[in-house]
């Protein structure tokens, strides 16, 4: 049996589908996109909100039994394969990043691209499938992520030799039209305390800032999240790089589950204090934080 998540292109709703040979057994539909990730149902949540996880309340068993196991997540036709234990999967975030940038390269004279921190390649994949003559390459400094990207651009009937897949930085020397980016973006200091795995999928390391400098420097456009949690990193890219707009903003389930799980509500509540993350009543998701999409030119 396989799990699809299918993305609605506009992200007005999201699907599962249930699959056995080729055949649809069940599927789920849900109206809204927020809904898709980190529910964070495993934790205490009597404090927060009281309403059931409307994915876990429906997802019956069987689909439980293949989550993460193999997960296609599909959106605007193009599939990639999420494994729990291997990679991380392409998230709300990203779908946020990709539909702004579908429309924003029809009117952009763009021909080089990186795919930076590209993960399971789901962003870089979907602009050379839509945009077929632009030149992609692909960068995550973890190889595991890394053959993800690459296994995926095969099997959405990419020539292999039409992009080139970084491990190393060694793309600083090419110049680039337009870096796209759905990095680790939460800070480094507030997440003293979560897992490894979890830091390095998703904590803006001192790496990346490095090479974030350099390669803003010498590109054309650079455009990526940043969460409002990290107000410093915002901060240190909006004085060195006067020349950028902040193109969409939205507000998305806090997706740390360290900070539900570790009776941190100290925590949590200083993080409303400061406006940093939104207590979200009657929600599926008790607390929200705001994506900015950071356009640099
Ligand atoms: C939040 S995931 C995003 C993956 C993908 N872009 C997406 O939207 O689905 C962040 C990715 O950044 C990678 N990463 C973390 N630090 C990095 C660094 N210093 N340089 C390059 N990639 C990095 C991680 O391995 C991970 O794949």
């Amino acid at each position: 049996m396989t799990l699809e998540i299918e993305v609605d292109r506009e992200l007005n709703f999201i699907k599962y589908n249930l699959i056995k040979k080729s055949k649809l057994i069940k599927s789920i539909y849900c109206d809204s996109p927020e809904l898709v990730w980190n529910c964070n149902c495993h934790v205490d949540r009597n404090k927060y909100s009281v309403l059931p996880c409307y994915i876990h309340s429906n997802l019956d068993a069987d689909f439980l039994s293949v989550y993460g196991n193999k997960t296609l997540i599909s959106y605007s036709g193009v599939k990639v394969i999420w494994l729990k234990s291997e990679n991380t999967r392409p998230s709300i975030d990203s779908f946020l990043l990709l539909q702004f940038t579908l429309k924003w390269l029809k009117t952009h004279k763009i021909i080089s691209v990186l795919d930076f921190a590209c993960g399971s390649g789901m962003i870089g994949i979907c602009l050379k499938k839509m945009f077929p003559f632009i030149k992609i390459d692909f960068y995550d400094r973890d190889k595991k992520e890394l053959k993800s990207s690459y296994d995926n651009y095969l099997i959405n009937s990419l020539e292999k030799k039409s992009a080139h897949f970084y491990e190393i930085s060694s793309f600083e020397k090419k110049k680039y039209d337009f870096i796209i980016s759905n990095p680790p973006y939460l800070p480094y200091n507030l997440l003293n305390y979560t897992s490894e795995e979890f830091k390095k999928s998703s904590v803006f390391n001192q790496n990346m800032e490095h090479e974030f400098f350099n390669l803003i420097n010498q590109t054309k456009y650079c455009l990526f999240n940043i969460s409002s949690i990290n107000r410093i990193t915002e901060k240190i890219l909006a004085r060195k790089f006067g020349r950028f707009k902040i193109v969409y903003n939205y507000s998305v389930p806090l997706r740390i589950p360290a900070l539900f799980t570790e009776n941190n509500s100290f925590i949590l509540e200083e993080m409303v204090k400061l406006k940093l993350i939104i207590p979200v009543k009657n929600s599926y998701h008790p607390f929200y934080h705001l994506i900015n999409g950071f356009l640099f030119y």
